[in-house]
């Protein structure tokens, strides 16, 4: 696709973004798919976050998505927020419009997409999360919304998973999220268990967030981890029966979310899934 006057350009800030893959994927289906778009990335100092969302805005980019560490801190320099990005407290995508900045979360979004992709549909469903971090709170909001039985919050630090718990309880107006400990883990039979932390990420790919557990085989098995494609903790998962699915999904669910807030296209993530095994971006996008 070449560039000319009416290319419109997407950003990507954070802070580093070294090792995204969000600009070889976009940029892919745009060039494929025969749209006038560009994504850049930029490295963005703490101290220049406000100035560049304005050069952005100057410049007429359609949109951007803000990576680590500025998800949360962004909001400030919006106009407005979607409804589950405002609960969530966090921001990924920001679409340009009308002279208005307007903040989305397309994480939990990805990981629906992801969830529908395995057929699992989490309504009245015993859930395991692990971790309850940023990621953990935007997958749980999307979760939430469907009606589970349970969510379970399994953390490091405790104290943080009851902080999140008590918080969704409030704003859902329900009393199904309970943050438990380590040894109550193997008297529960979760009907899906979810990895969101960063426990076997490359390069630490021997690390699982949970050592000598017993899964159980109906139970389906999630890493929002990508790289490597299959975690210790889903190798063990899919070795004790379990379905699994690693972060792919996710990812690739979010980048579409994004695009189609941005430009109003909707690209299926089969469409997506042949582009970038043509391209040679992921040898393996089975999920
Ligand atoms: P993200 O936005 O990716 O969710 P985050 O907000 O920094 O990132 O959250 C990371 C999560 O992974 C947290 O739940 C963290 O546990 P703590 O709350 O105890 O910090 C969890 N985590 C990170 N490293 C971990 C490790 N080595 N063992 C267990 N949990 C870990």
């Amino acid at each position: 696709m070449a560039i000319d006057i009416d290319t419109k350009i997407i950003g990507l800030i954070g802070y580093p973004i070294g090792h995204s893959m969000s600009p070889t994927i976009h940029n892919a289906l745009y060039n494929r798919l025969d749209m006038n778009y560009i994504y850049m990335a930029f490295n963005i100092s703490k101290d220049n976050l406000h100035r560049a969302v304005e050069g952005m805005h100057a410049l007429s980019f359609i949109g951007f998505n803000v990576t680590v560490p500025y998800k949360e801190r962004i909001i400030k320099s919006l106009d407005t927020l979607e409804k589950e990005s405002e609960i969530i407290g966090a921001v990924n995508t920001v679409k340009i419009e009308d002279n208005k900045l307007i903040g989305y979360n397309t994480d939990g979004m990805g990981f629906m997409n992801g969830l529908a992709r395995l057929n699992f549909s989490p309504s009245g469903k015993d859930i395991i999360v692990l971790g309850a971090g940023g990621s953990a709170r935007a997958i749980c909001v999307y979760l939430l919304k469907e009606n589970p039985k349970n969510i379970y919050i399994l953390n490091r630090t405790f104290d943080r998973g009851l902080a999140l718990a008590d918080e969704l309880n409030k704003t859902f107006h329900c009393n199904i999220v309970r943050p438990i400990k380590m040894n109550v883990l193997d008297n529960l039979k979760p009907d899906i268990l979810i990895n969101t932390t960063s426990v076997g990420m490359y390069p630490h790919i021997n690390d699982s967030p949970l050592e000598k557990y017993d899964f159980h085989p109906n139970t389906v098995v999630v890493d929002i981890i990508y790289n490597p494609h299959e975690t210790r903790f889903l190798k063990e998962a899919r070795e004790q029966g379990c379905r699994t699915q690693n972060g792919l999904a996710m990812l690739i669910g979010q980048a579409l979310a994004s695009i189609e807030i941005w430009t109003g296209q909707k690209i299926s993530y089969e469409q997506c899934q042949n582009i970038l095994r043509d391209d040679k971006i992921f040898i393996d996008l089975s999920i």
